[in-house]
């Protein structure tokens, strides 16, 4: 799905990996709102052609026709960017910005398979860092996870807390943030990273074992089917709206500032499993029965973002309560 891009002096043009998954999807919408030029690089592992099939119908949307706004192209990160992006520059000029999602985004297979994590994780982001240093990248933003702090005493959980992931893909988040930070320090690349806490919403895609918990609940009580919780349930997360996060992401990508930054992005607030599956149950209708299951080996039992650094670096903080969040989710 190619719909070409306008040369144009003034648009920024932003390359974002992982461009077609559920978070890139939505930052595209996003940066195209904000009237960029968008070059999506990915390999379609998990992402979906359907999340950008929105830029095929340019009549419907507006803000195509003579000003196409989005292009996709198939690449794997961990192969590197500059041939396929050659093209691209060579008739639009040089990339303004990457904002870096690609992942492999499962904790559970990069246990399983840890070097196959180093080279997309850790591989990718040397990749993404190695090109905007050599063109001179205004801004790097890039996806880490709360998953590099492990399990923390206190909360809610502060940036300067101490990190020890307890998977390789907390840990090659965390050494991609090592990698910004250098290449910051070193090569002047100007970067900013975004832990995630657990983001929700449309799109998610809820056919996978390694989902978000939310997406599949949504999924189950949507049908009435019954919805399962590993262990008693009182175990919390902070669940932060996707169009929260890529106000976060696009903030961050189009400013100056914040270089070298390390953000959390959540809401600050701590919600129980349980309490999420009555108010999905009860949003969807009542229908669906919960039960609980044994509790999984190794889960973190609470975890809660401190947010006030986002907010005093970027002027960013999430909006969208989680009734509403969850609402626009269910109906999507
Ligand atoms: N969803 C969350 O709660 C959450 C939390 C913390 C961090 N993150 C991070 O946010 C980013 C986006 O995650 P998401 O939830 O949208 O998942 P997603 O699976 O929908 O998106 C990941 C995208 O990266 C693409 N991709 C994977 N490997 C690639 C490769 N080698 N080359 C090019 N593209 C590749 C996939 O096809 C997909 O489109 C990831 O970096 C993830 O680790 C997500």
């Amino acid at each position: 799905m190619v719909h070409g891009l306008v040369t144009s002096p003034i648009r920024p043009l932003v390359a974002v990996t992982g461009g077609a998954g559920f978070i890139g999807s939505h930052t595209v919408d996003l940066l195209v709102a904000r009237g960029c030029r968008v070059v999506v690089l990915d390999d379609f592992s998990t992402g979906k052609r359907a999340n950008l099939a929105r830029w095929a119908d340019r009549d419907r949307y507006g803000l195509g026709g003579s000003e196409p706004s989005v292009e996709v192209l198939t690449v794997d990160v961990s192969h590197g960017l500059f041939a396929a992006l050659a093209p691209i520059t060579a008739q639009h000029g040089r990339i303004d910005r990457i904002v870096h999602l690609a992942a492999q985004v499962s904790v559970i297979h990069s246990i399983a398979n840890p070097l196959t994590d180093e080279r997309v994780n850790y591989g990718g982001t040397l990749h993404v860092l190695e090109y905007a240093r050599a063109t001179a990248v205004k801004k790097v933003v890039f996806a880490s996870s709360a998953a590099v702090y492990g399990d923390v005493a206190e909360l809610p959980v502060d940036e300067a807390a101490a990190c020890h992931p307890l998977s390789p893909y907390g840990m090659h988040k965390l050494a991609s943030e090592h990698a910004l930070h250098c290449y910051s320090s070193v090569h002047h690349v100007p970067t900013t990273a975004l832990r995630f806490f657990n983001v929700y919403g449309p799109r998610q895609d809820p056919s996978s074992p390694y989902s978000g918990v939310i997406s599949i609940f949504a999924d189950r009580a949507g049908s009435g089917r019954e919805l399962t919780i590993f262990g008693d349930g009182e175990q919390t997360r902070d669940f932060v709206y996707v169009g929260d996060v890529v106000r976060a992401v696009v903030g961050a990508a189009l400013t100056d500032g914040a270089d070298r930054a390390v953000m959390n992005v959540g809401t600050g607030s701590e919600i129980t499993v349980n309490e999420l599956a009555r108010t999905i149950v009860e949003l969807t209708g009542g229908k669906s029965t919960i039960r609980h299951a044994d509790g999984r080996a190794g889960e973190i039992l609470r975890s809660v973002a401190r947010v006030d650094r986002a907010e005093r670096l970027l002027g960013w903080k999430a909006q969208t309560a989680l009734r509403d969040g969850l609402a626009n989710t269910l109906r999507a």
